[in-house]
């Protein structure tokens, strides 16, 4: 049974009931029901009647500086961010456990304090640990002297309203409650973690950074298939949803943006987990690349482009004489479905069928990149590997493959081979230039142009 101010409300139709059922007795939909606070009608018509909300203003008065930021001070978080913190918004950081989201936070609120005003502080309320583990981790990262050991105040709490309290008591920079799923409001039942909770919990800390012009950051697990767990209604309540992806056992983490009100989705960043905490990758666009020491038949290296970055990334496939029943086909950090699709072309357009042959493909280093340019480089790792042939060392590959075997261009193409240049690449096998977008002239790289997968494979092997 449903507290008094609460309510169990259907996601699908809006019907309210007192009590939870599996079904929804208005629209029939099942599981439906989620537990809800009902706000007083009387309070909320107030607001309105006394003129309290925002003036319309014409687009021409509205300036820059209408959107300030807050430099958290590590340059990678920032351009993820799309140039720092918005006070005043809410942003959910996401990752699997142990990936290393409470690590980021820690180290980013040193870094909030240092680039902000001596008299705020940064609230860290924790619901997964207590202070104790999380002074340990401070200790980790050297925080625990200096102006972060003053001025962040770490609150092992996972009440909402006694966070929002404890952070209305001072003047903040930024609160960061880690993590979402274990926050939970006073006004309903259901246990932390669950839709209700985790959903209501976001809109308290949401009208406190609107009301106070504060940021908040809420670290956010992530499900098996890779969504933050709880309602998907989260992720389009928050201005920002970065997410924090790696092998766990791996050193490199990729910090992406799936969502971001104020700046691009497109920027990534680097790090490498490491004794002291997360550390910026020096030099990212060689971070995923793996050293060999002679050219090994089925590895490519493709250029690839996130955002306005360029990340060599080597594209690694293995074919094999399949032993019994249908063959494999798996992808890992690569698209399943263009795996499919390239061995289909391959043995329509190519010549090259690997309809008896088990294929495995996948991104060295954990990457995990989701760009049509990758196809030319898949499919001429997939060739590679079943000719047991490798692709000269010093080449890269980039280029998209339609269903005709026909290859396309990708945007930034000069970029991309610049950078392949800078890090001592030699050759380049690309599509054949279209009308809109030339053939780059790049110094010390000599590019092989093809116009179809049949004559790429040509060039390459
Ligand atoms: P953590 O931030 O606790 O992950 P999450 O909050 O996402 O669950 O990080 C967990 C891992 O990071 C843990 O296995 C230990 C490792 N780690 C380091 O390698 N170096 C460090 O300096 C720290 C603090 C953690
Ligand atoms: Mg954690």
């Amino acid at each position: 049974m449903a507290r008094p101010h609460s309510r169990y409300v259907c996601q699908a139709c809006g019907d309210a009931v007192l009590r939870w059922e599996g079904q929804c007795r208005s629209c029939g939909a099942w599981n439906s029901l989620v537990e809800t606070v009902v706000r007083d009608a009387t309070r909320t018509r107030v607001v309105r009647q006394s003129g309290a909300g925002a003036s319309a203003r014409p687009l021409a008065d509205i300036g820059d500086s209408d959107v300030p930021r807050l430099t958290v001070g590590i340059s990678e978080l920032d351009r993820v961010l799309g140039g720092g913190l918005v006070p005043g918004s809410v942003i959910l950081l996401g990752g699997e456990p142990g990936i290393g989201k409470s690590t980021l936070l820690l180290q980013a609120a040193a870094g909030l304090v240092r680039g902000s005003d001596p008299t705020t502080r940064v609230l860290y309320a924790t619901g997964e640990e207590s202070a104790a583990q999380v002074r340990l981790r401070a200790g980790r990262l050297g925080l625990l002297t200096g102006l972060a050991a003053e001025r962040i105040s770490i609150l092992a709490e996972h009440d909402v309203e006694r966070v929002v309290e404890e952070a209305r008591s001072g003047t903040l920079s930024a609160l960061i409650v880690d993590s979402v799923q274990t926050a939970t409001t006073d006004g309903l039942d259901g246990p932390a973690g669950s839709v209700g909770q985790v959903r209501e919990s976001t809109v308290r800390l949401m009208a406190y950074a609107k009301t106070e012009g504060v940021a908040v950051i809420l670290a956010g697990h992530v499900t098996k298939d890779g969504s933050i767990a709880g309602p998907k209604t989260l992720e389009h309540l928050v201005d920002a949803v970065i997410n924090l992806e790696g092998e766990r056992f791996a050193a490199l983490r990729l910090l992406r943006a799936s969502k971001n009100r104020f700046g691009s989705t497109e920027e990534v960043g680097v790090f490498e987990m490491a004794e002291g905490g997360l550390v910026e990758v020096a030099d990212p666009a060689r971070a995923f690349l793996v050293e060999h020491a002679a050219p090994a038949a089925g590895s490519v290296v493709a250029p690839t482009l996130e955002g306005s970055r360029p990340l060599l990334v080597e594209v690694q496939a293995l074919v094999t004489p399949a032993t019994y029943g249908n063959p494999v086909r798996r992808a890992s950090g690569l698209d399943q479905n263009r795996l499919n699709l390239l061995a289909a072309v391959l043995g329509r357009r190519a010549g090259i069928s690997l309809g008896s042959h088990d294929v495995y493909a996948n991104l060295a280093g954990g990457l995990s990149v989701s760009e049509p340019g990758l196809d030319l480089p898949l499919a001429l790792a997939l060739a590679s590997s079943l000719r047991d042939r490798p692709i000269s060392a010093g080449t890269v590959v980039i280029g998209e493959v339609g269903l005709l075997g026909e290859l396309r261009g990708v945007s930034g193409l000069e970029r991309r081979l610049r950078e392949a240049a800078r890090l001592g690449f030699t050759r380049a096998i690309v599509p054949r230039a279209g009308r809109d977008r030339p053939t780059p002239d790049v110094p010390s790289v000599r590019i092989d142009v093809a116009a179809t997968l049949r004559e790429a494979i040509e060039q390459a092997l």
